[in-house]
């Protein structure tokens, strides 16, 4: 049976519009899904950083979530003196919405980073010990690589200087070049290295060679082969974030207590 050009061209629309149906319902209702899958994969990352995910067992939902409530404190701080401000509620707080909103945010100073805007207040993450003392404080951190901006946290020590870990959660940069930066034994090289010399100024970078142990060498870290723009990009995150314009004052808060 013949049915015409006509029967054809609304034939191929109803399909068209069924699939778009399909597609963008399955989009919208996956959508809580995602964000409560993205939400976790950070808790776990926060975790991992500071040392706190179990190292034996399977590292299901429930025992992230228990973790994570049991031993880390998100708190919300003014990053311009350092100090904690309970008045911004930290649940609600949206790190990405806050820095588009002028209210909010500033301009930020010309920057290696490459950090176009940073927010007056900043979410962080304390690390509590079994008494429920800080032992650690975990800084979200971030700054453009080679192809794409990395987002991570740094793990301290709570003397506000000693570093503790590095992790990204995400990045753009080529597996097996700039992606990594996810490499276990990479990130390995960062714990014991210290962030300020002696007079206050942030020191740690990524260098291209052979940086020594921590000890001998406490704010130098070797770069990747094939990803030096990557590491350079590090280097400059750091710069940024742990200087004034950053996590400083809240940094020197903390070495000034540990003394
Ligand atoms: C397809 C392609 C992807 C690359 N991806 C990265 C990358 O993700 N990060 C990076 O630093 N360099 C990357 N590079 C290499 C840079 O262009 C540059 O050569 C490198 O960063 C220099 O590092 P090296 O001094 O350790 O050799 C890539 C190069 C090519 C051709």
């Amino acid at each position: 049976m013949n049915r015409g050009p006509l029967y054809t061209v609304l034939f191929a629309l109803a399909v068209a519009l069924v699939c778009s149906v399909l597609v963008s319902s399955a989009a919208v209702s996956l959508a809580p899904r995602q964000a409560e899958n993205q939400a976790l994969d950070r808790e776990k990352r926060i975790l991992e950083v500071a040392g706190l995910l179990p190292t034996s067992g399977a590292i299901t939902r429930e025992v992230v979530r228990a973790q994570f409530e049991a031993r880390i404190r998100p708190r919300i701080i003014r990053l311009e003196t350092g100090e904690a401000d309970t008045s911004v509620d930290v649940e609600a707080f949206d790190p990405r919405r806050v820095v588009k909103d002028p209210k909010t945010s500033r301009v930020a100073p010309a920057n290696a980073a490459q950090v176009l805007r940073v927010p007056t207040h900043a979410r962080i993450y304390e690390a509590l010990d079994d008494a429920g003392g800080i032992e650690r404080v975990i800084l979200p951190i971030e700054g453009k690589g080679l192809w794409s901006t990395l987002y991570g946290y740094l793990a301290v020590d709570r003397d506000g200087t000693t570093v503790r870990g590095l992790i990204y959660y995400a990045h753009g940069e080529t597996p097996g070049l700039g992606g990594e930066v996810d490499n276990p034994r990479w990130r390995a090289l960062w714990a014991g290295r210290k962030i300020f010399d002696a007079h206050g100024a942030v020191r740690l970078q990524v260098v291209k060679g052979r940086a020594g142990p921590p000890e001998a060498d406490p704010h130098r870290v070797d770069s990747i082969s094939g990803a030096t723009l990557t590491t350079n990009g590090v280097t400059h995150m750091l710069a940024f974030w742990m200087g004034e314009h950053g996590f400083g004052p809240y940094l020197a808060g903390l070495r000034g207590a540990a003394r």
